[in-house]
């Protein structure tokens, strides 16, 4: 398991990255640093492909949620410091419309430095309220996906995909969103809109960040629909394991190049 340490030299060092002015290879950095920079420079590097990454937190046993939907904590302190990271580095975040319903969340980044993403909410028949908070005009971009005619807020961009029995192609989304130059893409969750990009192999890595609680019932992390009978056909990705303080993250490689694109830069 690798220790990181996110200074704030390997952080500024992640934002020229992703801003195109700097490699992640270069540079007198410590073991644990050179680690944080391993994890995140995939994600900052805008140089060799466009990433669709996912991100679940969930507890030891998999949920994400109690049965009551409590969800506000399951991550712990460096769990949500990991997240804004992600955030901070990709050009835009992807939830669907029940997380958007279910959390308010605001999708910003408050737990380190670096620039708020565009926020993306996938939501078909137009059920996402113009007051929700991840609308709020705060000079982020902010995009709904949708095939209803829902009149959205002056600021709000409306991206118009056809729906097949009600179901968006995650390809055609991202192509939505590279012919808008939002092309690095964090897909925040649920378990739902996730299982969608694993299903339509866009999904280049996955980070299962697991804190240390039990939570015993509840929704899990990821429930797919395409799911094998047996587990010599279960998905095995390509995993690097990484230790963030109160929580370990699982940095998996679903496709080939971003496996490749993850490898350690330093042995
Ligand atoms: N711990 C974590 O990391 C984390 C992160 C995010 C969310 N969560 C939890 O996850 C729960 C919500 O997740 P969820 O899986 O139930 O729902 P979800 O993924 O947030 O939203 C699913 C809905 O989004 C729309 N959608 C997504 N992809 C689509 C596609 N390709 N085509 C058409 N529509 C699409 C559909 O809307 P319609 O229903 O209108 O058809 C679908 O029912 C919440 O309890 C939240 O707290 C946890």
């Amino acid at each position: 398991m690798h220790q990181i340490d996110v200074s704030d030299k390997v952080w500024q060092r992640l934002l020229q990255v992703r801003r195109g002015e700097s490699c992640a290879c270069c540079g007198d950095f410590s073991k644990s640093e050179r680690a944080a920079l391993d994890l995140y420079s995939p994600i900052a590097r805008r140089d060799n492909q466009k990433l669709v990454i996912g991100q679940i937190g969930q507890s030891l046993d998999g949920r994400v949620a109690t049965v009551t939907g409590d969800a506000g904590d399951v991550s712990g302190p460096d769990g949500m410091v990991h997240l804004h990271r992600m955030r901070a580095l990709v050009d835009g975040v992807i939830i669907g419309v029940k997380t958007a319903l279910h959390d308010n969340p605001r999708l910003t980044v408050r737990h380190c430095e670096g620039p708020n993403p565009t926020r993306i909410v996938i939501d078909p028949n137009g059920r996402l309220p113009n007051d929700s908070p991840v609308l709020a005009a705060d000079g982020a971009r902010r995009l709904v996906i949708q095939a209803a005619e829902t009149k959205r807020p002056a600021g709000v961009e409306v991206i118009r995909v056809q729906a097949q029995d009600g179901q968006f192609n995650p390809h055609e989304i991202v192509r939505a969103l590279h012919s808008e130059g939002i092309e690095n893409l964090l897909v925040e969750g649920g378990s739902y809109t996730i299982a969608k990009f694993i299903e339509s192999e866009l999904l280049g890595r996955l980070h299962v960040s697991i804190a240390s609680l039990i939570i015993g019932s509840g929704p899990s992390g990821l429930t797919m629909s395409d799911h094998p009978e047996t587990l010599a056909n279960a998905i095995r990705p390509d995993t690097l394991r990484y230790s963030l303080g109160s929580d370990v993250v699982f940095d998996c490689g679903l496709l080939p190049n971003a496996i490749e694109a993850a490898r350690p830069l330093h042995g």
